[in-house]
């Protein structure tokens, strides 16, 4: 089955793709991603200077999901600026992650990378692992003030990631920022900040930044990813494409992402736990429910989930 789709304009081979900060922070990895059956090449988060991230250990999987403090380690936008025109040649779309740690922060890296043409850029605004930093995406109004800087220096489509709400109101007042700044697609959600997981048997947290606090992903998340889909899939009436993150980890998890609303659905814990077979695996899973279902196509199914 054909399993592409198209957000924005840009032609995706596959739906399924990495979510970003996995297996994407080196050339090595970035690389692999081309060569792999991913969709797209999702580049890590970048900063302005490269950064070695928090102290380790700071990943910790385990049955239910993940916990991470990685702390944005990454090469830096001009390493990435200097290896997007090369990761061209995987005929695939390359989208590249941004951060940092101040409106200039994004408007510098905004600039150069979308110099350098990757297909997509998407602005995270959700980046829970800096101590200190607050998750830009929980306030609407500094949202708002960054996103319309940026957006004057993107002209490729952008896109931007958020973190998860858990009250209408919230999601109400992003859209209407949104709206405000013309954003081309969503990425939702990144990981839920500043959860906390307990080693029973040693008494001890089990990664080392921020006294144990991460931010958590995989099956765990799923509900909550599902939830932010379908409210802002609802919210902007089916004309926004959305790019559906957390807790895939069969096929399965990938069709409910669909019926929510997803254009196309990123992968995190589960590439992290299982290594790029997973888009294989999964590519055949998420075919074998279409056709069992009788839809001709991901995005045949897309936001048709009933309501009782
Ligand atoms: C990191 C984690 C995130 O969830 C994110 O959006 C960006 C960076 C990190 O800790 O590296």
């Amino acid at each position: 089955m054909d399993l592409s789709t198209t957000i924005a304009g840009v032609r995706f081979p596959s739906c399924l793709m990495n979510a970003a900060g996995a297996r994407c922070v080196t050339r090595e990895e970035l690389e692999a991603l081309g060569r792999s059956h991913a969709g797209a090449i999702v580049t890590k988060s970048m900063t302005v200077e490269p950064r070695q991230g928090n102290p380790e250990p700071r990943y910790h999987g385990f049955p239910g999901g993940s916990i991470n403090s990685m702390g944005l380690p990454n090469l830096g936008y001009r390493a990435y600026a200097q290896l997007i025109p090369e990761l061209r040649k995987f005929k695939k779309p390359v989208m590249a992650s941004i951060a940092g740690f101040s409106d200039e922060d994004f408007v510098t890296i905004a600039k150069a990378i979308n110099e350098s043409r990757p297909d997509l850029v998407e602005v995270n605004l959700s980046c829970p692992n800096i101590p200190g930093e607050p998750q830009i995406g929980y306030d609407a109004n500094s949202s708002e003030r960054l996103l319309k800087r940026v957006r004057k220096v993107v002209s490729v489509p952008m896109g931007v990631k958020l973190p998860p709400y858990f009250d209408p109101a919230h999601q109400e007042k992003m859209v209407r920022v949104l709206e405000r700044v013309g954003v081309d697609f969503l990425s939702l959600i990144n990981s839920v900040g500043n959860g906390l997981v307990v080693d029973p048997d040693k008494e001890c947290v089990v990664i080392k930044p921020k006294g144990g606090f991460g931010g958590l992903g995989g099956a765990l998340i799923k509900p909550v990813a599902l939830a932010n889909v379908r409210a802002f899939w609802k919210l902007f009436g089916g004309r926004l494409p959305i790019i559906g993150t957390g807790g895939v980890v069969t096929g399965a998890d990938a069709f409910e992402h669909l019926l929510c609303g997803a254009s196309a659905v990123q992968i995190g814990t589960t590439l992290v736990e299982e290594g790029l077979g997973t888009f294989e695996r999964l590519e055949k899973e998420l075919a074998a429910v279409l056709e069992k279902k009788g839809y001709a196509s991901p995005s045949a199914c897309r936001g048709a989930l009933r309501e009782l």
